[in-house]
């Protein structure tokens, strides 16, 4: 049997804000098996990323559990969190997200610097990540001197240095053209026939349909 790498089990999240109560996700429960690719779709404000961010230990819920690698998350201090966050998810977000006065390699060595690896090694592990997502002749280039599909290979690379099982990545093709939203998709597929569980939220239904299972959510409630 397949491990689960992620269970999520009845989890409700309530935003709140002064006197009013925003309701994001209701009674959410779903398992994702190690070495899934899934793609997480639903209209603007439907909750998904939300859900990516209390699966990624950015957020907790309000109520309900996380169980990530075993783990119950909802149990730890911010301390493991992070330690969860740094070692065993890695993040791509829409809008790539990168420090704008770092070049792509220093970027890359960033989670590396948190998880206390010397500079050596730092810069030896970064090159391998960059040349891995292709980005061999940009390590020098600030994120303003690279293209938006180049900006998020680095991040990818960034995401994969602590060598994470976990890949969560928000709208990653949404602000790119389809051939660069292509190549990152390409890199994505690549990632989990290597091994990787892979989670993807879009609200885009043909980057959705490269997933081997769809989870559509609504107002804040899994549907199918
Ligand atoms: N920090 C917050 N404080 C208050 N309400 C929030 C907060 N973040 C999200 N919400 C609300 O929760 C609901 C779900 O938001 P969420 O960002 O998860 O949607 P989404 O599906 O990712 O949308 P999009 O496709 O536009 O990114 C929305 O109604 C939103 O307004
Ligand atoms: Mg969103």
């Amino acid at each position: 049997m397949v491990k689960a790498v992620v269970e999520v089990n009845n989890i409700s999240k309530v935003y709140k804000m002064e006197e009013v109560e925003v309701p994001a996700l209701m009674n959410v429960s779903l398992t994702i098996k190690t070495g899934e690719f899934v793609s997480i779709v639903g209209k603007s404000g439907s909750g998904k990323s939300t859900l990516m961010h209390i699966i990624g230990a950015l957020d907790r819920p309000t109520t309900g559990s996380v169980v990530v690698n075993g783990r119950d998350i909802s149990k730890m201090n911010e301390a493991q969190l992070a330690s969860l966050r740094n070692k065993e998810i890695g993040f791509v977000f829409q809008a790539f997200n990168l420090l704008k006065r770092t070049t792509a390699l220093d970027n890359v060595e960033l989670p590396l610097i948190y998880a206390n690896i010397h500079e050596k090694e730092r810069i030896k592990k970064a090159k391998e990540m960059l040349i891995k997502v292709g980005l061999e002749d940009r390590m020098h280039h600030l994120p303003n001197q690279l293209s938006g599909g180049q900006q998020q290979r680095v991040a990818i690379a960034r995401a994969l240095i602590n060598d994470p099982s976990i890949i969560l990545a928000d709208e990653p093709t949404g602000n790119l053209d389809s051939k660069s939203g292509r190549a990152i998709l390409d890199i994505l597929e690549n990632l989990n026939r290597e091994g990787k569980t892979v989670i993807i939220v879009t609200h885009d239904m043909e980057v959705a349909r490269e997933a081997k299972r769809i989870i559509k959510i609504v107002d804040g409630r899994i549907t199918s």
